[in-house]
């Protein structure tokens, strides 16, 4: 069993959606009793609330779920629940970091493009001032497939 945690800054673009994503590639495998996906915010601000306009347009178009997304920060149970703790930019990781209760917690904290040995420290992009949600799916896209045969293996 893993438990994986995506996180982003205010858990209603990035990190919902490689949520979403996610699920949908573990149904598709039929691995929904070994791998569990929660995604939460370092932040506050957009607490309680659902995914971005922008972002349910994409996910819509991909036919994702994201039905009952709320976003919330992270918690010393989240970071105790998870295995893996996937954050989307330099940021994440370093609030991440910065708050994770131990060493073994620390331990947990990759950034995503970091599956990818040709893109150590590629982001992914903030959309959420200019509104690229496209490129969010297409770097998502691009990575969280890697992260799923790395969880398999
Ligand atoms: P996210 O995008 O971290 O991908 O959910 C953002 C959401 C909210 C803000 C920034 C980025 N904000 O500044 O409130």
């Amino acid at each position: 069993m893993t438990n994986v945690l995506f996180v982003c800054l205010g858990n209603i673009c990035r990190s919902p959606m490689a949520e979403a994503m996610f699920k949908k590639m573990i149904a598709e495998q039929h691995l929904e009793q070994q791998i569990f996906v929660k995604s939460v915010a370092t932040s506050s601000e957009e607490f309680g609330n659902s995914p971005h306009p922008g972002a349910q347009a994409e996910m819509d178009k991909h036919a994702l779920n994201y039905a009952g997304h709320t976003s919330r920060p992270i918690t010393k149970d989240d970071f105790k629940w998870a295995d893996l703790i996937i954050g989307m930019d330099s940021q994440n990781i370093h609030q991440l970091k910065r708050i994770a209760p131990s060493q073994e917690d620390l331990n947990k904290i990759k950034l995503c493009y970091d599956i990818l040995p040709d893109k150590q420290g590629v982001e992914i992009a903030d959309p959420w001032y200019d509104h690229r949600f496209d490129r969010t799916y297409r770097q998502l896209s691009e990575t969280l497939p890697h992260w799923l045969d790395f969880i398999k293996n």
